[in-house]
């Protein structure tokens, strides 16, 4: 059974956008919890454009679930996440003048880097530090020698997929890095453009899951039905009831 992870950091994009207190992305994730959401995502980025520190201070003070923390290698905030302690360290590369975030790490590039922040991280007591990486096989060998104990595959390439025959290859190659993840005894997360439609295909193609991390999709869809039934909604869809 995959357990769903809800990313609130685009409650906060809303907020900060009229530079108001609400809506709360605290009071977001205790909703989530209540409907059903196995755990809480949030990136706090360099630039604090969504998240900030109080958000994710308040995170970790209440949330109950499982509490995954997006982080980039920036040394400043990688000290805050050491000292929030979440159960779940996620790595992700992170660009000023990106949308959301593009891509998996380069691990090969940043081996000394990634090898030190992934150090640190379980130092502090982390027990799960997770490498965001594109399903190359080279890159999930390099995470294993690295330390992660998890990947988060992304899969932003397959939910943009132009056509079905595409997006079915893309699952294809989602499940050859799933497959190799998981013979280094990787723990596999995935996420980034999973949404209602495409979560199924990839699902039945894509072995050894273990916790997907969904954000835009979820919010979006609240607008329209409330929070809590559009993670009710999401749950039916990971889990089938
Ligand atoms: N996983 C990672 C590493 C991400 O950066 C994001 C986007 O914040 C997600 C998952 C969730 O992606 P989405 O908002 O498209 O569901």
């Amino acid at each position: 059974m995959i357990d769903l992870l809800i990313n609130i950091d685009h409650i906060a994009t809303l907020r900060n956008a009229r530079r108001e207190t609400f809506p709360d992305p605290v009071h977001a994730a205790a909703l989530c919890e209540q409907a059903g959401a196995d755990g809480i995502v949030f990136h706090l980025r360099e630039d604090r454009r969504h998240i900030t520190d109080r958000d994710a201070r308040l995170l970790r003070d209440t949330v109950q679930s499982k509490l995954d923390f997006e982080l980039s290698t920036a040394d400043d905030i990688v000290q805050i996440c050491c000292e929030l302690q979440p159960d779940l360290a996620t790595l992700v590369p992170e660009r000023r003048e990106e949308v959301t975030t593009e891509g998996g790490l380069d691990v090969l590039q940043h081996r000394t880097r990634l090898r030190d922040v992934i150090r640190r991280l379980y130092d502090a007591g982390i027990p799960e530090v997770a490498l965001f990486l594109d399903p190359d096989l080279d890159q999930i060998e390099a995470a294993c020698e690295v330390g992660a104990n998890c990947i988060e595959l992304h899969t932003g390439d397959y939910a943009n997929a132009a056509t079905p025959a595409e997006r079915r290859a893309l699952a294809e190659r989602l499940a050859q890095g799933a497959e190799r993840a998981h013979a280094l005894g990787l723990q596999i997360h995935a996420g980034h453009g999973l949404d209602y439609r495409n979560f199924r295909l990839f699902a039945d193609t894509v072995p050894h899951v273990k916790e997907v991390s969904i954000g835009f999709a979820v919010i979006a869809r609240a607008v329209f039905t409330g929070l809590p039934e559009a993670v009710r909604e999401m749950r039916r869809v990971v889990k089938g009831y």
